[in-house]
């Protein structure tokens, strides 16, 4: 088998746009969860579903492939420090953050361009990540432009032509 060379994988992939959102949601204890991620993929409309890949290395990886409902929150265009925050602050990452709880009890974070609410359809294993999927329960819509990601790089999606 060819051995590609991982940082040039890396490279390759981050030429792609992604949209960046911070996926939440309780522990066994219900302390809240959430790491930033833009593994995010919309899966199906009928029924409405979607993906997020948590990696093995996050902190909170074991609660994300157990939970029963977890939330996705697509960040809006002035919300890179929020991205940041949830990749990399330590302990309780709600604290000082504007959110509110889902109807499954799932923090949601405020000013989200777009809040998905899920029950997990179905949580699969897939090398060094998960294939999270969920079935939408519940959705807002800012109709705000959302935050992008590419390069290594963030950008807001107003960049982009179009109506929001
Ligand atoms: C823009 C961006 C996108 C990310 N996407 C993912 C992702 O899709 N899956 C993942 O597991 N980690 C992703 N991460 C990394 C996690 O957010 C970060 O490693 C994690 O929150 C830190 O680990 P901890 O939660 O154990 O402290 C991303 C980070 C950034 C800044």
């Amino acid at each position: 088998m060819i051995r590609l060379d991982p940082r040039a994988l890396r490279q390759a992939l981050g030429r792609l746009p992604t949209g960046v959102t911070v996926v939440t949601t309780r522990a066994a204890d219900g302390a809240p969860l959430g790491f930033t991620a833009n593994s995010f993929s919309s899966v199906s409309l009928d029924p409405p579903m979607l993906l997020v890949c948590p990696g093995r290395r996050l902190s909170s990886f074991d609660a994300f492939v157990i939970c029963r409902h977890f939330a996705v929150s697509a960040l809006a265009g002035d919300q890179e420090d929020l991205s940041i925050h949830f990749a990399t602050c330590p302990g309780d990452r709600f604290a000082g953050v504007a959110h509110r709880t889902d109807l499954n009890g799932v923090p949601i974070l405020s000013g989200a361009a777009a809040t998905f609410s899920c029950q997990t359809a179905q949580a699969i294993p897939a090398g060094d990540h998960c294939v999270l999927i969920g079935k939408i329960m519940d959705m807002t819509d800012g109709r705000m432009p959302a935050l992008g990601f590419a390069h290594g790089r963030y950008f807001q999606s107003n960049a982009l032509p179009g109506r929001i």
